[in-house]
């Protein structure tokens, strides 16, 4: 393998062209063991304790994580209170200038970046290096561009920043949920502590790496890791000024009760259940295209995810047989492998979850139809799972399964499917597929969803707010909008 030494290209494409093989993780030099980083440097946990993370497509421990506890914690609220009166203070054409070398160095590293999301995660590696990476890394790009734009975003306004920002993330997408959080709140000013999900901190620990090679000044963003105590910990913390989570809409709530009376600002992207509506007049390939890609994205790790597929009377044979033969086409396997669709269920209690799921929509008396590929004997895998005449009161149609499984309903009229797809706790996202604009535009208006798609699913782009309502939380992030949160005015 030869070293690169140009510069990092802004397009992806032409830098991958140089990869080794992706299978080949030789090139990956991840450390034994992995400490906090806090104001600028890797530091021991307080508790001298670590945890491991596992690789979940073969069950091989990759790392020890160390285990911040609350001296930690008060380290980095400090380090980032301390530098909040620097980093606050010095141009925003500096502040942006700093997040775009974090875009650049992450494109630079991006091979990198993703061989250990899918290593330490268990996704595609095609969805790391084509989703994920570069995704993260326009964020970054995305946001550094507000940095000196923020008078012109909110004329007469006057924003400022609000102090140090506490994030917790989740392990469903790791790398791109940190740039969600640490993009915006730098190119506003804030200073960040931020706790990656604990099944998955590798890639944080090497943004912090990142961070450090990048210059950026001292304690602008502390990286701790650790379980619920440790961000438990960050949320109680009376020095933190705004935390931003996503997770479990259980955890959300618990955040919620926690800091009310407190004078902390707070936006929650918890779960979903998304409606994704065919159409009689769909186009009825890309739309069985579309709930494949809704549903088996990131095995289903996805808080947005198709999961309840709604189809009009008419066109539900077809797009029942149709989807069954797609499903038999999809590879499930080694996340490593270019060719792989399905990899890995992130952890042993996500896979026991989805499994307690299926018992249950059996016996619920839905008929659950599997694709019949091979499952690998080790590693935590599941294999596309449909259930067919769901009925709204089913659980595996109320609740959040978070994985590879589809409940299937169908529908005469429009209004029916309105009163379905809403009648839920969840308002995250929602899909529809027809061939006239003004259905869509009828869907849109009704639908409580944060986000609707209209004869496509799970597109992201920086520019695009995403949020939720009811149970799934509220704020957004993204866009102009995403900055909101991290102002006050
Ligand atoms: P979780 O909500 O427990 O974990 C998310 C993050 O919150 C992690 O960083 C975790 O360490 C942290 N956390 C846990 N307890 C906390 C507390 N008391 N205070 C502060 N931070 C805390 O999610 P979990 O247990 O990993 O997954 C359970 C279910 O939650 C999944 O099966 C899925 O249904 C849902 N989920 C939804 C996500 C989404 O994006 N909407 C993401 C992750 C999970
Ligand atoms: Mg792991």
């Amino acid at each position: 393998m030869t070293k690169k030494t140009k510069q990092p290209s802004l397009d992806f494409k032409t830098d991958w062209a140089y990869a080794p093989a992706l299978e080949d993780t030789k090139h990956i030099s991840l450390k034994k063991q992995y400490d906090l980083f806090i104001d600028g440097e890797f530091v021991k946990p307080h508790s001298k304790k670590y945890f491991a993370t596992y690789n979940p497509a073969t069950e091989q421990k990759l790392a020890d994580i160390a285990e911040a506890d609350q001296t930690d914690v008060n380290k980095a609220v400090s380090a980032a209170r301390k530098a909040f009166e620097k980093w606050s203070k010095i141009s925003a054409s500096e502040r942006g200038k700093y997040i775009y070398r974090i875009a650049r160095l992450m494109q630079e590293r991006a091979r990198e970046f993703s061989v250990i999301e899918t290593l330490d995660g268990g996704k595609p590696i095609r969805e790391s290096r084509d989703i994920d990476i570069p995704l993260a890394a326009n964020h970054f790009f995305y946001y550094a561009g507000w940095a000196d734009k923020l008078e012109y975003a909110f004329p007469n306004r006057n924003p400022k920043p609000l102090g140090v920002a506490g994030q917790i993330i989740p392990w469903n997408f790791p790398l791109l949920m940190a740039a969600w959080k640490i993009a915006p709140a730098l190119a506003t000013g804030n200073t960040v502590v931020l706790k990656p999900a604990e099944s998955t901190s590798l890639t944080a620990l090497k943004l912090a790496e990142l961070i450090r090679d990048s210059g950026l000044p001292n304690g602008v963003v502390n990286i701790v890791t650790g379980a619920g105590s440790t961000g438990a910990a960050i949320v109680n913390h009376p020095d933190i000024n705004k935390i931003a989570f996503t997770g479990s809409t259980d955890v959300g709530k618990l955040i919620q009760k926690s800091i009310a009376g407190t004078s902390k600002k707070l936006t929650l992207e918890l779960g979903g259940k998304a409606a994704n509506i065919i159409f009689d007049d769909a186009p009825i390939d890309q739309a069985v295209e579309g709930i494949i890609n809704g549903i088996f994205f990131n095995q289903g790790h996805v808080c947005c995810a198709g999961s309840r597929l709604f189809i009009q009377e008419g066109v539900a044979d077809v797009v029942i047989r149709k989807l069954k033969d797609r499903m038999e086409t999809l590879i499930v396997g080694d996340p490593l492998d270019k060719n792989t669709d399905i990899g890995a269920i992130n952890s042993k209690e996500q896979l026991s979850k989805i499994n307690k799921y299926i018992t249950i929509g059996k016996n619920e008396g839905a008929e659950m139809y599997q694709s019949s590929c091979a499952l690998p004997t080790k590693g935590y895998f599941c294999r596309p799972t449909l259930f067919l005449n769901a009925s709204q009161s089913h659980r595996i149609v109320q609740e959040e399964i978070f994985g590879p499984v589809l409940t299937i309903q169908t529908f005469r009229t429009i209004e029916e499917v309105i009163e379905k797809a809403n009648n839920i706790p969840y308002g995250l996202s929602a899909g529809v597929w027809t061939d006239k604009g003004s259905k869509i535009f009828n869907l849109t208006s009704k639908l409580r969803a944060g986000v609707v798609w209209a004869n496509t699913y799970n597109k992201f782009d920086p520019t695009s707010p995403f949020g939720g309502y009811k149970e799934s939380g509220f704020g957004r992030e993204g866009g102009l909008h995403g900055l909101m949160p991290y102002l006050t005015f």
